[in-house]
């Protein structure tokens, strides 16, 4: 197996890195609506819940940032036979997942008003305690925390967290069964076949 992409197939860095990254998705949503549906505010599982939502958020940051660049590196496998809009739409589709695995650990990091307690190893300070915010928004815009973080939160929790990254991964998921079972071409087995 190749570790770096072929014309025919990802290779073995692009699929860990791909499945790592569904695997950081879940993560993540889990731990929000764990928080959320099950825990009591203000109770330790809440805490653990929201710093693991966290830490699980930052990580993806950074293997997103490896993805990208291992990404930029390589070859893109050849894409199974299809119509124009076909074409399209898959890659419309990825450039927008890559799109929304930037912005939600971006926003979540810029509008959380708690550090990061990174897996209860270290702490990671929250961007509001930073010499950068205090150049660029206290100093530079001159508006407080809570003025600065509505309208991010708003992004990362009601326009792209409850709807446009649901709508993504799941017309994704979707595209991926269609072309396996239906068209029963390779693209799912381009992504998992070990060979
Ligand atoms: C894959 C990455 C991420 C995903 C998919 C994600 C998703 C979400 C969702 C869906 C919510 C809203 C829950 C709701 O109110 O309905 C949320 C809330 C939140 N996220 Fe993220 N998030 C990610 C990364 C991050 C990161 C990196 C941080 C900060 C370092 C962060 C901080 C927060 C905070 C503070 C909340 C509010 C928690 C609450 O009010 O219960 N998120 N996130
Ligand atoms: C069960 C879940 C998933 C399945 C079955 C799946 C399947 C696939 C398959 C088959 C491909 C190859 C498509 C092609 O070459 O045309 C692919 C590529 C891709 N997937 Fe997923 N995926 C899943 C979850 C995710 C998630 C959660 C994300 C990100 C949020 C994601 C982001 C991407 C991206 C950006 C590509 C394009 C890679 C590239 O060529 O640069 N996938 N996925």
């Amino acid at each position: 197996m190749s570790i770096k992409n072929t014309t025919r197939d990802y290779g073995t860095i692009a699929k860990w890195l791909h499945w790592l990254t569904a695997v950081l998705f879940l993560g993540a949503y889990s731990t929000v609506y764990f928080r959320q549906w099950f825990t009591e505010e203000k109770t330790p599982e809440n805490w653990t819940a929201l710093q693991l939502h966290l830490s699980i958020g930052v990580t993806l940051a950074v293997i997103v940032a490896l993805r990208i660049i291992w990404r930029v590196m390589n070859k893109k496998p050849n894409m199974e036979p299809g119509t124009k809009i076909e074409h399209l739409t898959a890659h419309v589709g990825h450039y927008a997942l890559y799109a929304v695995m930037l912005l939600m650990p971006i926003t979540g990091y810029l509008g959380t008003s708690v550090n990061t307690e990174f897996f209860f190893i270290f702490d990671i300070e929250k961007f509001d305690n930073t010499a950068l915010y205090t150049y660029l928004i206290t100093d530079g815009i001159g508006i407080t925390f809570q003025e600065f973080e509505k309208p991010i939160d708003f992004i990362h929790k009601n326009i792209l967290g409850a709807w446009l990254v649901w709508i993504l991964i799941l017309g994704h998921i979707f595209a991926a069964l269609y072309h396996h079972f239906v068209k029963k071409d390779r693209t799912l087995e381009k992504m998992t076949k070990s060979k």
